[in-house]
C-alpha cells in the first residue's frame, strides 16, 4: 500500500515552496523507490473569499481515514484580517486530529548563516517541543461590551494535567530515544501560578521517571536570553503552545531565518501534519523569492515519519550542500529564485538513483 499524503499548499508563498516540496517528493518516489501518492487540497484564503468555506465539513474524518500524512504550506492573507480561515484550517487540523506535539528542530546547517559570533554547527542543535492543542490557543474567551469604551476581552490560558503531562513525557521519551541528555522545561509560573503551577507540578513528577536525563527549568524570559547567549547548552526544550510559537521563531534566527526552520505536528502513530515554521510571507509572495529549504526539510521530517529515514537524511545532506555552495535565495545570501534552488536540489536527488 502506498503512503497517502494530503497536500495543502495554502496562501502566499505556501504554493511556491510546496511546489518545490512536491518535486522533491517526486524525486524520492523515483530515486528511493518510495511508494507515495498525494492529493492536493485548495483550502485557504482564495477558497474562503470565493465560497465562504474554510475547513470543509467532514475534512477531519476524511484526513484521518484516507491519509497517512498532511503537508501544509502556510495560511494567512491580508485580505482576511480576522485570520478566520487560518484558525479554522491550521488550528482546526491540529486540534481535530489531536496533534499534541509540535516538534520544531533547531539545527544549524552552515555556521555562515548564524548571526552569533564564533558559533559552529555543533553549537546549535536542539529541538523545541511545543504543546499544540491547548494553552492560550484553546479559543476560550470572549468580548463583553464590544466596541464600547467599556469593552472587556478575555482570552483564557487552558492547561490540563493530561495535556501538559503528555507533552512533557513525549519530550523526555524523545531525549531517551535520540541519545539526548538534557531536557529544559520553560514556563512563566512566577507570574501565572495557576496555569503554569500545573506545569511545575507535572514536571516535578515526570522528571522523576527519567533519572538518566538532566532536567532543568527556566522561566521563558530567561530562556529567550539563554538561547541567544549560549545555544549549545540546550538539547531538548519543552514548553506551552504560545511560548513554543515565539521561541521557535527566535531560534530560527540562529539558523539564518525562517527559511531553514521545519516542523511537525504529531500524534505519534496516527496521521500527522508537517509544515514549515514560517508563514505566508505576503511581502514576497508570488515573486519566486521564497526560500524553499524549510519546506524541503519539512518534507524530510514527513518522510522519516512515514518510514523513509534514508530519503530524509539524504534530503538534509543535499540541502546542506546547497547552502555550502551558496545555491540559495536572497535571505541566505544567494542570488537564486525559489524554483532554481528547487531545480538544483532535485537534480542532486536524481543522481541518487539506487
Ligand atoms: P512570516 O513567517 O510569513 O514572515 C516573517 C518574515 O520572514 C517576513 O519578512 C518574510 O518575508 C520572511 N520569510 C518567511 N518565510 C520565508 C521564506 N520561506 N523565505 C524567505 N523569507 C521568508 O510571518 P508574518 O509576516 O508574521 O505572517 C504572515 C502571515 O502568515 C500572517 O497571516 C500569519 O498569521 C501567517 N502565518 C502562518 C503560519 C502557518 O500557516 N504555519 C505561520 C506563521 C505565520
Ligand atoms: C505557527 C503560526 C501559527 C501559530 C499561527 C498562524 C496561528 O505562527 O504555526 O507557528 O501561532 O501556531
Ligand atoms: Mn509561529
Amino acid at each position: 500500500m502506498p503512503k497517502r499524503i494530503a497536500i495543502i499548499p495554502g496562501d502566499g508563498i505556501g504554493p511556491e515552496v510546496i511546489g518545490v516540496a512536491e518535486r522533491v517528493l517526486a524525486k524520492v518516489v523515483h530515486s528511493f523507490r518510495a511508494p507515495l501518492v498525494w492529493t492536493r487540497f485548495d483550502w485557504g484564503a482564495e477558497k474562503y473569499l470565493r465560497e465562504g468555506v474554510t475547513l470543509p465539513e467532514g475534512a477531519i474524518e476524511m484526513l484521518r481515514r484516507d491519509y497517512d500524512a498532511i503537508l501544509i504550506g502556510a495560511l494567512g492573507d491580508p485580505r482576511v484580517p480576522s485570520n478566520q480561515h487560518a484558525a479554522d484550517i491550521l488550528l482546526g487540523i491540529r486540534f481535530g486530529l489531536d496533534l499534541f506535539v509540535n516538534q520544531r528542530p533547531v539545527k544549524l546547517l552552515d555556521a555562515r548563516l548564524c548571526p552569533l559570533k564564533s558559533v559552529t554547527e555543533k553549537d546549535v542543535d536542539f529541538v523545541v517541543f511545543r504543546e499544540n492543542t491547548e494553552g492560550a490557543y484553546a479559543g476560550v474567551g470572549g468580548n463583553f461590551k464590544r466596541d464600547t469604551p467599556d469593552e472587556i476581552a478575555v482570552q483564557e490560558d487552558v492547561n490540563t494535567r493530561k495535556g501538559v503531562e503528555r507533552i512533557l513525557v513525549h519530550a523526555f521519551e524523545f531525549a531517551v530515544q535520540h541519545g539526548r541528555k538534557k531536557v529544559c522545561m520553560s514556563d512563566k509560573s512566577n507570574a501565572m501560578p495557576y496555569g503554569h503551577g500545573l506545569w511545575q507540578r507535572a514536571f516535578s513528577d515526570v522528571r522523576k521517571r527519567y533519572p538518566q536525563i538532566e532536567a532543568r527549568h527556566l522561566y521563558v524570559d530567561t530562556l529567550a536570553m539563554e538561547i541567544i547567549r549560549n545555544p549549545s547548552q540546550f538539547e531538548v526544550i519543552v514548553t506551552c503552545n504560545l511560548f513554543g510559537d515565539i521561541l521557535s521563531d527566535l531560534a530560527a534566527a540562529l539558523l539564518g531565518g525562517l527559511g531553514a526552520a521545519p516542523s511537525a505536528n504529531l500524534n505519534p502513530g496516527r496521521v500527522s501534519m508537517f509544515e514549515p515554521v514560517h508563514g505566508s510571507a505576503p511581502g514576497i509572495a508570488g515573486k519566486n523569492q521564497a526560500n524553499p529549504m524549510a519546506a524541503i526539510l519539512t518534507t524530510g521530517m514527513m518522510l522519516e515519519n512515514l518510514g523513509f529515514p534514508e530519503a530524509s537524511s539524504r534530503i538534509e545532506t543535499v540541502v546542506r550542500e546547497a547552502i555550502h555552495q551558496n545555491v540559495a535565495t536572497a535571505d541566505f545570501g544567494g542570488t537564486l529564485a525559489t524554483r532554481e534552488v528547487g531545480d538544483w536540489i532535485c537534480e542532486r536527488l536524481e543522481e541518487d538513483i539506487c
